[in-house]
């Protein structure tokens, strides 16, 4: 493969990495940096959309950066950057303000949700880096041109909306941005243990999502309390919870395990101690494998961001030579 296309994905600095977040993401991430052009961005900015404690967000963003490294993201295939270490993101960003319709941000259902969300909390502050959050994301893609983003559907009205930009701009100024494309990849969907008809979220608080650094004990136990049957309706179909446990064992296990599990599940052994145990063994091979990755990179924290530094410039040049064209194109002088 030439890796002739190029591929761009972002990562909110979240804090701690979940198997949620792995399986739905950034396992494809790993994947991906053999076969394409790859660039991979925790974007800081993006996450002061929402008020937030400074401290947190500090080290939010190196342990990110130090989880992406140990869940394979390869300095040596791909480029990882920091988007604020590159205020070319913010540049384009106003360039694009300008370029997007107020009323295609109105209709972002991201937003409208989030809105509805702090509207029922007293003195909830909604900032304007919130609503034009959309436009950054854009910015971000279209920054480094690229062909395909990994992205899951909770963000493609945000992908095509970075298309509708790239297309206003292109009309507007001249053919110069390509129309980023999602780049649809099967990952499984991965669901709370605790309550399985929700996404698996930090959010839902710590009974709901396994980290993917998480100690051995507490693995277990979650996988042990996780919701299977609720009783009623047995004998239907597979319950979401139960659903929930096959698919981690297909994503971590071993096959002929998962295999053999689901054939006895089919002839109508509800074993789901048995089934719970696999799970509990894949998910703390997977862990054990990671935190240990984790542990080395951790050992040396500020060669991690001399890395990570001297990537973002990389990326830097690349955002340069977009700018001057931008510059070039809207009317504005060479810097
Ligand atoms: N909005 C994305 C999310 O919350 C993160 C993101 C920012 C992103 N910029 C991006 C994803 C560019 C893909 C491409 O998941």
């Amino acid at each position: 493969m030439d890796k002739q296309h190029s591929v761009f994905s972002g990562i909110q600095p979240t804090g701690e990495l979940h198997l949620g977040n792995y399986l739905g993401a950034v396992a494809n991430w790993v994947r991906l940096q053999d076969n394409y052009d790859c660039r991979y961005c925790v974007v800081d900015l993006h996450a002061m959309t929402m008020p937030y404690d400074i401290a947190e967000l500090r080290a939010n963003t190196e342990n990110m950066l130090i989880g992406l490294l140990a869940c394979g993201i390869d300095p040596a295939r791909a480029n990882l950057c920091l988007q604020s270490l590159v205020p070319e993101h913010t540049e384009l960003q106003w360039v694009f303000s300008c370029v997007c319709a107020y009323g295609d941000l109105m209709r972002q259902t991201q937003f409208k949700d989030k809105m509805d969300q702090l509207e029922g909390q007293q003195g909830a502050f909604i900032s304007a880096g919130l609503f034009t959050y959309p436009v950054l994301q854009a910015a971000d893609i279209l920054l480094y041109r690229a062909d395909y983003v990994p992205v899951g559907k909770d963000q493609e009205q945000h992908l095509e909306l970075s298309r509708e930009i790239a297309r206003r701009f292109n009309f507007q100024f001249g053919e110069f941005f390509p129309e980023p494309r999602a780049l649809a990849t099967p990952t499984p969907k991965v669901l709370s243990l605790a309550d399985p008809t929700r996404k698996m979220s930090k959010s839902l608080g710590p009974k709901h999502y396994v980290g993917l650094f998480e100690e051995e004990k507490s693995v277990r136990a979650k996988v042990r309390s996780a919701v299977t049957d609720t009783g009623e309706g047995a004998g239907e179909g597979m319950s979401p919870g139960v659903e929930n446990l096959f698919s981690l064992l297909a994503a971590c296990g071993d096959p002929a395990v998962h295999a053999a599990l689901l054939k006895e599940y089919e002839a109508g052994n509800r074993r789901y101690a048995l089934l719970k145990d696999a799970v509990a063994d894949a998910l703390v091979a997977l862990t054990s494998r990671l935190r240990a990755r984790r542990a080395e990179i951790a050992a040396d924290v500020p060669g991690m961001w001399k890395q990570v530094r001297a990537m973002s410039e990389v990326s830097r040049d690349a955002a340069r030579a977009t700018l001057r064209e931008v510059r070039k194109l809207t009317g504005l002088p060479s810097l």
